[in-house]
């Protein structure tokens, strides 16, 4: 990435988040150039990461090796269609809006090399996990740029095909509510178990960390270590068997199936 020019085109959260991680990872700020109506925003993004920014999207992508849509799913359509008089062929055009697919982008900016990406929440923090999909017209070198976009901010991880980025977005991009919604049934149970609120609150979110560190720098997988944590005729058992008694796997099964089902719902209405 050390000669390519980015262009964000919207500098709300995502790209301010993007735009931290390139810097931190040395980039430099004339490389990167984000373009957004408001002001403020403008002034914030500038400020905190010392790039140029416009008020016009035209302007930001020229000169850009990369242009970032970084814009509401909403906005999307508009935004390619005033940016096609200008985009030059050999562009990448890097989408992180949730559920807009390949084919209408091509649609409203033309035959443009697209990667398609579906990040998470976590990307805020640099702890973010993505799955990307490029097409066709997408050379090696411009693969490799996406990726270590991406990576600014977590983990970035290529797909074989499109549809994918469903399920990604059920697994991954949904993924963070699901486990917030773990933390907040614990806690509660918890504390009708007798503990303080602020107490059951803190045990539960160390243990969330505690199971992610633990799973993600073990080389046995998130089956094998729970097996050694559940002693026969344990507590941990007793647990296990009560979740399982309930449906828990058939209920998460049928829970990021029907999130998969409404981002390909959605993919489908915003396409329009
Ligand atoms: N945040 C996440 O965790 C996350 C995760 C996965 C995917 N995404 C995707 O990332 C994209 C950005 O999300 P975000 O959370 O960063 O949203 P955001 O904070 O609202 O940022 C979008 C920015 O784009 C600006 N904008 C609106 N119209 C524009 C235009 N015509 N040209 C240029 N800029 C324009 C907005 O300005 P105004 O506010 O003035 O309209 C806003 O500053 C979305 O498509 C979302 O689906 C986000």
């Amino acid at each position: 990435m050390s000669n390519t020019r980015i262009a964000f085109i919207g500098a709300g959260n995502m790209a301010a988040s993007l735009i931290g991680g390139l810097r931190a990872k040395g980039l430099d700020a004339a490389q990167i150039r984000a373009s957004d109506p408001g002001v403020d925003t403008r002034t914030r993004v500038s400020g905190e990461h010392g790039i140029e920014t416009f008020a016009d999207n035209a302007q930001a992508i020229d000169g850009a090796d990369v242009v970032v849509l970084a814009v509401k799913p909403q906005a999307m359509k508009a935004v390619c269609e005033a940016l096609r008089p200008s985009l030059k062929p050999h562009q990448l055009v890097v989408s992180i809006a949730a559920g807009i697919t390949c084919a209408s982008m091509n649609k409203w900016l033309g035959e443009q090399p697209i990667v398609r990406c579906m990040p998470n929440t976590p990307a805020l923090l640099r702890q973010g996990v993505s799955g990307l999909f490029a097409t066709q017209q997408v050379s090696a070198g411009q693969r490799q740029q996406a990726e270590e976009l991406l990576s600014a901010v977590g983990l970035a991880l290529w797909l074989e095909t499109e549809q994918q980025l469903d399920a990604v977005t059920a697994v991954s991009g949904s993924g963070p509510a699901y486990f917030f919604l773990l933390i907040e049934a614990m806690t509660a149970a918890g504390e009708k178990l007798g503990l303080p609120r602020e107490i059951a609150a803190k045990l539960t979110l160390q243990t969330a960390l505690g199971a992610a560190h633990m799973a993600t720098s073990s080389d046995v997988d998130a089956a094998e270590l729970r097996r050694r944590v559940t002693s026969p005729a344990g507590t941990t058992e007793a647990a296990i068997k009560s979740f399982q008694a309930g449906g828990f796997e058939a209920l998460v099964e049928k829970a990021l199936g029907a999130a998969a089902h409404r981002s390909a719902e959605m993919a489908e209405q915003l396409g329009q």
